[in-house]
């Protein structure tokens, strides 16, 4: 699968290497390719990257998304997978709107693509390795789209998270609040970014 890793940080930078290790094709769209510390990796500027791209994973800061997706252009049926979280740097808390997740507002932004909530629920360390001694992560997934959530859930099992359908697009304004609790945890409340949210069933 071709993907197109918009935002090469933390997030960007770890899922885009997992998945190329996996055997993915992952070009990364960044501001400044010929900036000298995205060395060995394949960057591109972000309206090169999507050419050809089948998933698109948006892993830039909020308060960028909106100026990334003008970048993006015309996205047709691409699956756009919205790992953000809708956090100001000074504000751990979330940059609130009355009714909307951040996604849906991303998907309002967006032309075309097929939007799914995913990798926002938990820490960049737990997207390196998520191998836990007493079970498996949990990766939250929401969206509209049956096909594109199927493509994302396969995505992620890929990296060894449990992957789990959490609903609808709507349901983002769920993991996103899940997201605050997991960074209050590990950083607000000295649990540490080594913890993760698994499903327990019997
Ligand atoms: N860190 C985590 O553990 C974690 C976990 C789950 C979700 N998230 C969410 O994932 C998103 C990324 O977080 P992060 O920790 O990976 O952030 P980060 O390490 O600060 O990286 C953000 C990247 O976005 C790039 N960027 C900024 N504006 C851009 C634009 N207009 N076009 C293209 N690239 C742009 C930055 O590139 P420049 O070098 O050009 O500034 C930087 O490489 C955030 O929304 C965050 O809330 C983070």
């Amino acid at each position: 699968m071709r993907i197109a890793v918009i935002g090469a940080g933390r997030v960007g930078s770890t899922l885009g290497t997992r998945w190329s290790a996996a055997g993915h094709d992952v070009l990364y769209g960044v501001r400044t390719p010929e900036d000298p510390k995205y060395r060995g990796l394949e960057v591109e500027t972000v309206g090169d990257a999507i050419e050809g791209a089948d998933v698109v994973l948006l892993a830039v800061p909020w308060r960028a998304a909106r100026d990334a997706i003008a970048e993006l252009g015309d996205l047709g049926d691409r699956i756009v997978i919205d790992a953000t979280n809708p956090l100001t740097p000074d504000n751990r808390d979330h940059d609130r709107h009355p009714e909307l997740s951040g996604a849906e507002q991303i998907a309002g932004w967006l032309e075309g693509g097929r939007v799914v909530k995913a990798f926002n629920t938990t820490g960049s360390g737990n997207m390196a390795n998520p191998g836990y001694p007493d079970g498996t992560p949990a990766m939250l997934i929401a969206g509209d789209d049956r096909e594109a959530k199927r493509v994302v859930l396969g995505l992620a099992a890929e990296l060894g998270f449990d992957a789990i359908d959490a609903g609808a697009l709507a349901a983002a304004r769920d993991l996103e609040h899940l997201a605050t609790i997991w960074i209050r945890l590990a950083y607000g409340l000295g649990h540490g970014p080594d913890i993760a949210f698994s499903l327990l069933r019997r």
